[in-house]
């Protein structure tokens, strides 16, 4: 296949390496002369291992080329992935001037271009920007999206100093097109990666790329912050870290990433504060700590303003513990969104087949009747009492009992879903999702 790569940085020029090895034909685009001439002469304009034998090989076996002229490789091309950089701003925001820039490019010099062209957008880019791009070149060219040309996403995963590896080596291909003949001509420029294939929506994968390196940062700052602690106690923070990560079923593992509601129950809130708490008394800051019980906060109060925007007063709550299977009230949110909700003159009626208030004990008795001292007129017998009374439906936990609730219910009645009881429902209608 014959691949025009626009941006010849550490992107561009892994990818253009990569390719050539791949058997395919590349030529490699940058506004920097000097990039191009490197390049060009097989030598490799960026420190990365590998990259000086990939990129010589390439130049002699004549698949590698490079240009500063944008008309001259498209018009070769059938495909242009999109390399150049994507820097802030000084306010923190995304700049996309060489991202649009090239679209620019591309556009002008599809004018002259007859057969279909699939521009790829490999920079990370915000979500909406491929559509953009699609605007952008349609206006350029004076040639249509789905008939003349196509535009995809596909991030870029390799990490500096492993990036050949990474590249040759991803956890899958993500594609994220909506058209067909774009999907296929991808999936035949990956096939000698041999990775999983899997294309979706452009703003998913634009996404994914966003939060996957929210995520990684999110972990060097948690990993950093719990060795400082350890560090200021004398406890060898590898060591933890080490057993940390030989738990696979709730460290290291899918637990606990599905968007919904709050955490709560009787461990989460206590143990992060006892551990806040010690790390002040270090003198250690530690914000990324501190902050998760503000967010915590935050999105318990996120969830009362859905209720609220549905400016129906009487609400029913289905689940009142923290989570399905439990009896446990201790530091719910659901007993927060109550509380609040109660104080602000709403209707409540709930409905836990686990919650036996006559039975609570200990803590957990002590806790509810001190949060909501009335809490046992608010209870309701059955299920069908919850759909007969309520306005509003909130769905507060995964019961099994709850999985066919949305059938259940009046045209009239609007839910409130803060757990995805249903995993394809997602807002619209009389229904809205917390997170979905
Ligand atoms: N560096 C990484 O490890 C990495 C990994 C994954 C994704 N990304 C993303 O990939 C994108 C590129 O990153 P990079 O590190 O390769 O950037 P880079 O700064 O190393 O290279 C960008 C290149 O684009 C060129 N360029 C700018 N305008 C151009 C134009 N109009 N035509 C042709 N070339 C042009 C520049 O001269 C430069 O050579 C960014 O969005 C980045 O966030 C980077």
């Amino acid at each position: 296949m014959k691949v025009a790569i626009f941006g010849l940085g550490y992107v561009g020029t892994v990818c253009g390496a990569c390719f050539a090895r791949y058997g395919h034909e590349v030529i490699g685009v940058d506004v920097n002369p000097l990039k191009v001439q490197m390049i060009a002469e097989g030598q490799s304009p960026i420190v990365e291992p590998e990259l000086d034998t990939l990129l010589a090989e390439a130049h002699r076996q004549g698949r590698l080329r490079a240009t500063t002229e944008a008309g001259e490789a498209v018009a070769w091309a059938d495909v242009s992935l999109v390399c150049v950089g994507t820097p802030s701003n000084e306010n923190g925001s995304l700049n996309l001037d060489y991202i649009y820039g090239v679209c620019r490019q591309i556009g002008e010099a599809l004018r002259a271009k007859d057969s279909f062209h699939v521009v790829v957008i490999r920079s990370t880019v915000l979500p909406g920007t491929v559509d953009r791009c699609a605007k952008i070149i349609e206006e350029t060219s004076a040639k249509r999206q789905a008939t003349h040309f196509a535009v995809a996403s596909n991030p870029e995963f390799l990490r500096e100093g492993s990036a050949i590896h990474d590249f040759m080596n991803p956890p899958f291909t993500l594609v994220g097109t909506n058209d067909e003949r774009a999907r296929e001509l991808l999936r035949e420029l990956y096939a000698p990666v041999g990775a999983e294939f899997i294309a979706v929506e452009p703003r998913v994968a634009e996404m994914l790329k966003y939060v996957n390196n929210s995520f990684h940062a999110l972990k060097v700052a948690f990993a950093n912050e719990i060795g400082e602690i350890c560090k200021s106690m004398g406890i060898d923070s590898h060591t933890v870290m080490e057993l940390f990560m030989r738990d696979t079923k709730l460290n290291i593992s899918p637990a606990y990433f599905r968007p919904g509601y709050a955490y709560g129950g009787s461990c989460l809130p206590k143990d992060l504060s006892a551990l806040a708490y010690q790390a002040q008394q270090l003198d250690l800051p530690v914000p990324v700590l501190r902050n998760i019980q503000e967010s915590n906060r935050r999105h318990i109060e996120f969830g009362i303003r859905l209720i609220q925007r549905t400016g129906k007063k009487k609400i029913g709550l289905l689940g009142l513990s923290f989570k399905e299977g439990t009896d446990d009230l201790r530091e719910s949110p659901l007993v927060v969104l109550v509380e609040t909700l109660l104080g602000k003159g709403y209707s409540i009626k709930i409905y836990d087949r686990n919650v036996n208030l006559a039975k609570l004990m200990g803590a957990n008795k002590a806790y509810i009747e001190k949060q909501i001292p009335h809490i046992s007129q608010l209870f309701v017998a059955s299920l069908d009492d919850i759909i007969a009374e309520s306005e509003c439906v909130v769905i507060g936990n995964k019961d099994p009992e709850f999985a066919q609730i949305l059938e259940r219910l009046r045209p009239d009645q609007l839910v409130v879903d803060l757990v995805r009881i249903d995993r394809h429902r997602t807002t619209g209608g009389n229904y809205e999702g917390i997170c979905w």
